[in-house]
């Protein structure tokens, strides 16, 4: 069992605080430490870039670090500003990494295309009748729905990075990790992913109350 990072004094009124999501998440990249070793570790590959969205606490990217590519480039972003200096401080109370840069950014704009080799994202994901607005977070300091809400079946922030997927990854040998509660339709999302000419496998999926979590990997070359 690979240690879970800790995380000291987590404002959970500014900052998303880890839930079965993210653990999930954790026991996910646990499962497919060989799998990455292999694709990303070997003598003379170019050092990888991992991109996270939407870092939170930044415990996906720490355990990242800390236990499965030590040497790689980090890269994370978030729109809520707690998130992105607690993200920083839970690097660094586990034993920082040599290059992680955060940016606050929607998703991953401003990121030169075809950079990312490996993508992380535990997205709002939770189906309601909206998406909160980047300006009504700032204006209200609530940053928890946004977090969560992912509007229409919870895919409205997704869907966005799964379109321009593409774009992020490095297509040559890059990999991306997606949740999903069951209310997204991971299935049907699967399908029109692989009709676009991508490699999709479900990695886990965990029941969480009433909510069933799964997390999906994504990429054009096995
Ligand atoms: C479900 S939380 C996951 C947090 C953390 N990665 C974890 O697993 O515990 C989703 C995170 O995405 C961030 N987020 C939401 N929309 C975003 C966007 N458009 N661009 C960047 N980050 C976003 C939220 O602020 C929040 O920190």
């Amino acid at each position: 069992m690979l240690p879970t990072p800790s995380i000291s004094k987590l404002n959970i009124a500014h900052v998303y605080e880890p839930a079965e999501d993210s653990f999930l998440f954790l026991d996910v990249l646990q499962d497919e430490l060989p799998y990455l070793r292999e694709r990303f570790s070997t003598a003379n590959a170019p050092t990888p870039l991992v991109a996270e969205i939407g870092l939170g606490s930044g415990i996906v990217t720490t355990f990242f670090h800390k236990n499965i590519l030590p040497n790689a480039l980090f890269l994370g972003t978030d729109l809520n500003p707690y998130a992105c200096s607690k993200s920083k401080e839970t690097s660094k109370e586990n034993g920082d990494t040599r290059y992680f840069d955060v940016l606050r950014t929607n998703l991953l704009d401003g990121l030169r295309p075809g950079l990312v080799d490996v993508l992380l994202f535990n997205p709002p994901y939770v189906p309601d009748h909206t998406v909160p607005s980047f300006e009504s977070a700032v204006k209200t300091d609530d940053w928890l729905d946004f977090a969560l809400l992912g509007g229409c079946d919870g895919m409205q922030v997704t869907s966005v990075v799964l379109d321009h997927l593409a774009e992020f990854l490095n297509l040559a040998r890059g990999v991306a990790y997606v949740l999903f509660c069951r209310r997204n339709k991971p299935t049907e999302v699967a399908k029109l992913m692989r009709n676009r000419g991508w490699i999709v496998d479900m990695i886990e999926e965990r029941k969480a109350g009433w909510e069933v979590l799964s997390v999906w990997k994504f990429s054009k070359v096995k």
